[in-house]
C-alpha cells in the first residue's frame, strides 16, 4: 500500500480519499504540480488501486469543469507508411522488409478528408512514416489545398522531425497542429529505443520550434517501453511541464514482431490510465487522446482511458485496402474496418461511456490564435 506521506505530507488526506468538487480535485492538482522527480516516481512505481482510484476520481473534477462530458473526433489520415528512420518498437521501421509499403496520392487523401467532412471530422490528422518522398513543399501544397477546401477544419500534422524553416512553411500553408512524441524524455532509454544518429535532443528541438512556428504541440510517450523505468515516466512528466504542449499523447508500446523489441512484453493498462489520470491533474486544460494502442491492448480501453481524464479519440480515415499496412505493432484494431463503420463504433462506444461527441473542432479551452 502507498502511503502518500512518504511522498508529501500535504499530500496524505488527498490520496487516501477521492476528491468530491472540483475545488479539492485543484488543491490535489496544485499539490502534484509541486513534486519533484524522486516524488513523481515514487508515486508512479507504488500507486495502489485506491491511490489511482482517487486520481481518477480529481482528473474526472478536472476534465467536466474543463471540457464537461465532451469528447472529441480527430479523423486520422495514415498517408503513407515509408520510414527513413528506424526506430527500434516501430512496425513500419526502414529495416523492416516484411512491410508492403504504399503512398497515398494527393488525390486519395483528399478523397479521405471527402469522406472524413461527411462524416462530420472537423480535424484531420495527416500521419506518415518520414517519407522522402512527401517533401516539405509538397506537404503545404497539400495542406494549403485541404483548407482551401475546408476553411473550417482544423489540420493536424504528424510527419517526424524536420528543418525549423519546414515547420514554419508548414504552419504558413494552413497547419495548425502537429503531433511529435517525444517518446521518452530519459536520454539513456530515448538510445536504447533508437539507432544511433537519432537522439533526444533533437526531438526535443523540434518541439519547440514547432511551438515557436505557432503551432498547437502535441508530444508525448508510450508506456511500457522495455528498460523504462518510474524514473523514465517521472522524466516525461517534468519534460511536459516545461514544454507545456497543448496536446499529449500516451498510449502502451505494443510489440510488433518483425521489430527489435517484437519478442517484449507490452506496456500495461493500469499504468497507462494512471499516467492519463496524472496527465489530466498536471495538465487540467490538455487535449489527451485515448489512443488506438489503448484500445487494442483491451476492449474497453479507450472507454477506460476516458474514464481516466482522456477527451479525444482518432478513428481511421485512412482507406481500408492500406490500413493493414500501417503496423505499427501487433493486433491493431480498426484495420478491417471502414471510415463509416468506425464513426459509428466510436458513438456507440463513448455514449455507452457516458459522454457525448463534439462535432467543433475542439482546440485547447484557452487557445488564442496568434497567427504566427
Ligand atoms: N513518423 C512520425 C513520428 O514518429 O513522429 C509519425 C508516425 S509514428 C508511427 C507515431 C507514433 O507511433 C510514434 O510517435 C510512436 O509513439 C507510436 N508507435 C510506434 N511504434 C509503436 C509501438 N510498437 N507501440 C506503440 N506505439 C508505437
Ligand atoms: Fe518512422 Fe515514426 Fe515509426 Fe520512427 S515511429 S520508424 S519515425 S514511423
Ligand atoms: Fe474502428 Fe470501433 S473504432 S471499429
Amino acid at each position: 500500500m502507498i502511503q502518500p506521506e512518504m511522498i508529501n505530507p500535504a499530500m496524505r488526506s488527498k490520496l487516501l480519499r477521492p476528491a468530491s468538487s472540483f475545488e479539492e480535485a485543484e488543491a490535489l492538482s496544485r499539490q502534484l504540480s509541486l513534486l519533484n522527480r524522486a516524488q513523481l516516481a515514487r508515486l508512479i512505481a507504488l500507486a495502489t488501486p485506491e491511490t489511482e482510484a482517487s486520481l481518477r476520481a480529481a482528473a474526472g473534477w478536472l476534465r467536466e469543469h474543463y471540457y464537461g462530458r465532451k469528447v472529441y473526433l480527430r479523423g486520422l489520415i495514415e498517408f503513407s507508411n515509408v520510414c527513413r528512420k528506424d526506430c527500434f518498437y516501430c512496425g513500419i521501421r526502414r529495416s523492416n522488409r516484411n512491410v508492403r509499403r504504399y503512398r497515398l496520392t494527393e488525390a486519395q487523401i483528399l478523397a479521405c478528408c471527402r469522406q472524413g467532412y461527411e462524416l462530420g471530422y472537423r480535424t484531420f490528422v495527416l500521419q506518415s512514416g518520414e517519407d522522402p518522398a512527401f517533401t516539405p513543399l509538397r506537404l503545404a501544397w497539400l495542406v494549403a489545398e485541404i483548407r482551401r477546401r475546408y476553411p473550417d477544419v482544423a489540420l493536424t500534422l504528424s510527419v517526424g522531425e524536420l528543418a525549423a524553416a519546414d515547420y514554419r512553411l508548414l504552419r504558413q500553408a494552413g497547419a495548425d497542429r502537429y503531433l511529435l512524441r517525444h517518446e521518452t524524455a530519459d536520454a539513456a532509454h530515448f538510445a536504447s529505443l533508437h539507432p544511433a544518429g537519432q537522439t533526444l535532443q533533437q526531438r526535443q528541438t523540434c518541439l519547440r520550434e514547432l511551438g515557436a512556428a505557432g503551432f498547437q504541440v502535441g508530444a508525448g510517450f508510450m508506456v511500457g517501453t522495455p528498460g523504462q523505468t518510474a524514473d523514465c515516466l517521472a522524466q516525461d512528466l517534468l519534460f511536459l511541464k516545461e514544454l507545456q504542449p497543448q496536446m499529449i499523447g500516451i498510449g502502451p508500446f505494443i510489440p510488433q514482431q518483425d521489430t527489435p523489441l517484437g519478442q517484449d512484453q507490452p506496456g500495461h493498462l493500469r499504468q497507462t490510465l494512471l499516467l492519463l489520470s496524472l496527465l489530466r491533474l498536471l495538465f487540467p486544460k490538455a487535449l489527451l487522446p485515448a489512443t488506438t494502442a489503448v484500445g487494442t491492448l483491451h476492449p474497453l480501453g479507450r472507454e477506460l482511458a476516458l474514464g481516466a481524464g482522456a477527451n479525444v479519440l482518432m478513428p481511421n480515415l485512412s482507406p481500408q485496402e492500406y490500413r493493414i499496412d500501417y503496423a505499427l505493432y501487433d493486433n491493431k484494431i480498426c484495420t478491417g474496418d471502414e471510415a463509416a463503420e468506425c464513426r459509428v463504433c466510436l458513438q456507440k462506444r463513448v455514449e455507452s461511456a457516458g459522454y457525448t461527441i463534439d462535432t467543433g473542432r475542439g482546440d485547447p479551452v484557452d487557445w488564442e490564435e496568434t497567427g504566427s
